[in-house]
């Protein structure tokens, strides 16, 4: 299958997929307003376009930690990834080394991180929840690294697990148990400052911290010698009442004043979207529910297809927007304005409503 837009994909993923599947990957926690104001606050930036400068060879090639991107953007990590193709995180991991772009593997998927490694080499980035002690995170830091990975991240925003309405209210069960693979959170809960000050005395590895929202912590991180500062409402799935993502970029970039690179998620669904966190200062930008949405239409085929409409989009916003180059987004070219849609999960897809989806 052959998709030529994003729409495409989102409307194949919802016709594959049962309904506890479905609203696994759509749905967030409680009354789902954070999940919701992710896609309220990318829908309330609007471009300030410039004219008249040559977009002849626009390119939105990056790095991060070194890595080369081919866009700014990454594979945010996604339990039970399985649920949605059988190839998991081997699937996206083939799509994001051939595309070019970074994958942060969960560690509540399959295949594990270490037989991922051996199957498609790196560069990867692991994402672990704590389900041991601190014993326990060493030896799988330790075997990241020896396996080759890029880097390793501890996502924040999980200390213990959200109420996701959706699923209880139909009794169900996420095939991982929970996205954490267990019932008890108690190390997640436990997991404080002094683990990310361990993590940077012990090991020689780029840490992500995912899940920063504020300039307090941003700034926290990276006085703490953290790598990656990312901000993350863990798309609405975790607090719910949270400021859309990309409204707590500009503080939090404020705040890092340039000395660790900043990815966001949250509500980001279109290339033009990715430019509008680009322009606000995110070093790349993370495409969770569209990654899942793209598994589920295709696995590996269709993740890559959904990369190169990305890249395609990003592209020609930056073209129309007046600007050649990744250094010349900036804050001048967006401006705040109301949506003028009323906006929901799906909602930078209006064809589906129109064709009753
Ligand atoms: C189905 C699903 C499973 C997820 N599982 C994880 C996970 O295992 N670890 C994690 O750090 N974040 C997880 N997340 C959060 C994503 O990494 C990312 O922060 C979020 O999807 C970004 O928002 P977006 O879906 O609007 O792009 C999950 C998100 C979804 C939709």
């Amino acid at each position: 299958m052959q998709f030529l837009t994003l729409h495409e994909i989102a409307k194949r993923a919802k016709q594959n997929l049962d309904k506890n599947q479905w609203d696994y990957l759509i749905g967030g926690a409680d009354t789902e307003s954070a999940l919701k104001r992710n896609r309220y606050s990318v829908d309330s930036w609007v471009f300030r376009p410039r004219i008249l400068n040559e977009v002849s060879g626009v390119s939105a090639n990056t790095e991060l930690l070194g890595v080369p991107l081919r866009i700014p953007v990454v594979m945010p990590p996604i339990g039970s990834i399985q649920v949605f193709e059988e190839g998991g995180g081997e699937s996206v991991a083939r799509a994001a080394a051939e595309f070019g772009v970074l994958q942060i593997l969960s560690s509540v998927c399959t295949p594990d991180f270490e037989t991922l490694a051996e199957r498609v080499p790196g560069p990867r980035i692991y994402q672990l929840y704590l389900v041991g002690d601190e014993a326990w995170m060493d030896d799988i830091i330790e075997r990241s690294i020896a396996a080759g990975y890029t880097g390793f991240c501890l996502t924040v925003d999980t200390q213990v697990y959200s109420r996701r309405e959706r699923d209880i209210i139909k009794r169900h069960v996420p095939a991982s148990g929970r996205e954490v693979g267990v019932a008890d959170f108690g190390y997640q809960s436990k997991m404080t400052w002094e683990t990310v000050e361990h993590i940077k005395s012990k090991f020689d590895i780029p840490l992500v911290i995912k899940g920063v929202n504020v300039a307090e912590d941003a700034r926290r991180c990276v006085e703490m010698g953290v790598d990656v500062v990312y901000v993350s409402n863990h798309g609405g799935r975790q607090l719910d009442h949270t400021r859309g993502c990309i409204d707590a970029l500009p503080e939090v970039v404020e705040a890092v004043e340039g000395r660790a690179p900043v990815l966001v998620d949250g509500g980001f669904m279109r290339g033009a979207d990715v430019v509008k966190a680009l322009c606000l200062g995110a070093s790349a930008v993370g495409m969770g529910r569209l990654q899942a949405l793209a598994m589920a239409a295709g696995g590996e085929a269709a993740v890559a297809q959904m990369l190169g409409l990305v890249e395609h989009e990003i592209i020609t916003t930056m073209a129309l927007a007046g600007v050649a180059g990744l250094d010349g987004l900036n804050r001048g070219l967006l401006e705040k304005a109301d949506p003028i849609v009323p906006t929901h999960v799906l909602s930078a897809f209006p064809h589906l409503e129109e064709e009753g989806y």
